[in-house]
């Protein structure tokens, strides 16, 4: 029962605090549904609650109501008078849509795949990063999703794939460092989104920006895992982090080579730095997974590998990072950044280890 003990014993998070996060959760909802019923919502009384899953909405609903203002020198700012959220959203991969059909049912996103409101003035920027290979159905069924859920939060955004050059070992931590790098060069970004790029978010409550204080995990609900946390320091999929979060813990360590535990690292990392990890509520961070599949035995049983974060996360990321930039691209729906990234050292144990692996997340 290593799971629970490390539960219990954690320094930063106790069995209190997750009653008050239960407790929390239930008046954010009671917040959020009562907020939104006086203010956006206030001719639409009978719509259903940001929670109810039973009743959902098409991603693009009402989207083409954000049409372009007719004076840009007037625009107003965006407020929440303009947001159009319509909590639980529809999502299947059951037909696979075209490159054309999400390019036109997005016509403001622009080269790149970036995009400011069309309606409404914005200075809130994310950055959504996606470590990617081989994953192009997957990426359509991302693309098809995200854009739109994006656009109905009125966000300023790109999107970035972060493609790594050749058939080596994955290594998604030592990329998104590479995603965040690269992307910072760009825009003062307000708000770094790294994303698994088989995860769909479920609600358009799910407002992809970040907390101030501490790194968020936005995917605290997964389906394939029953929709809870598979274990309490849980950190993986779909996080938020300033770039102030990110420099701090001196990024992501970048010799985690094809294996989990990159993302119990990182969560030592913020602890390590005196930070905690802020969770979406369960009941709006839901994810559905692409093509996904339940782990063949019980959460629990996860292995989770022992790590050296302590000793390591000072040399190990940000002020070590090195690689080979070798195209940066706009595409009509994302930026592709392809990195040569290096190779695994030869000592590294090659093969895949025993047990319940996690059926997301490793590449
Ligand atoms: C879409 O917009 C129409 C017209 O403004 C409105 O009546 C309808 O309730 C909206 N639908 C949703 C789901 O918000
Ligand atoms: C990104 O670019 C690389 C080469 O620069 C290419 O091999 C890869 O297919 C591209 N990926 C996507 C999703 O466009």
């Amino acid at each position: 029962m290593a799971f629970w003990r490390k539960a219990t014993l954690s320094r930063v998070e106790n069995p209190c605090f997750l009653l008050f996060l239960i407790i929390f959760q239930a008046i954010f909802i009671l917040i959020l549904y009562r907020g939104s019923s006086s203010t956006v919502l206030q001719d639409h009384l009978d719509m259903p609650s940001p929670a109810d899953y039973s009743k959902t909405q098409d991603v693009y609903t009402n989207l083409s109501l954000y049409t372009p203002a007719p004076d840009k020198a007037t625009m107003r700012y965006c407020t929440s008078e303009t947001v159009m959220n319509v909590g639980p959203l529809t999502i299947t991969f059951d037909i696979l849509p075209s490159e054309r059909t999400i390019i036109d049912k997005n016509p403001y996103v622009q080269s790149g795949g970036c995009y400011s409101p069309p309606h409404c003035l914005t200075s809130y920027k994310t950055a959504i990063i996606v470590p990617h290979r081989n994953h192009e159905k997957q990426l359509r069924h991302f693309l098809y999703y995200l854009h739109p859920f994006l656009q109905r939060q009125q966000l300023y955004y790109c999107i970035y794939l972060i493609h790594q050059a050749g058939s080596g070992p994955f290594n998604r931590a030592k990329l998104l460092n590479v995603g965040v790098r690269e992307a910072l060069k760009d825009d003062d970004w307000d708000c770094l989104l790294l994303h698994n790029v088989d995860l769909i978010p479920e609600n358009d409550y799910n407002f992809y920006v970040c907390e101030e204080y501490y790194p968020k995990l936005m995917s605290s609900a997964i389906d394939v895992l029953y929709y809870s946390l598979p274990y309490w320091s849980f950190f993986g999929g779909v996080i938020a982090l300033t770039p102030e979060h990110y420099m701090k813990i001196n990024g992501f360590p970048n010799t985690y080579w094809d294996r989990d535990g990159e993302n119990d690292d990182i969560a030592e990392r913020i602890q390590i730095v005196g930070m905690k990890i802020y969770r979406t509520p369960l009941v709006i961070g839901h994810y559905k997974v692409v093509y996904g599949k339940q782990p063949s035995g019980p959460l629990q049983d996860i292995i989770r590998p022992v790590l050296h974060t302590s000793k390591t996360w000072k040399d190990d990321g940000m002020n070590s990072l090195d690689f080979k930039l070798l195209a940066k691209k706009k595409y009509p729906l994302y930026t592709n950044i392809t990195v040569d990234i290096g190779a695994a050292p030869i000592l590294f144990p090659q093969g895949k280890k025993e047990g319940n692996k996690m059926s997301f997340g490793s590449f």
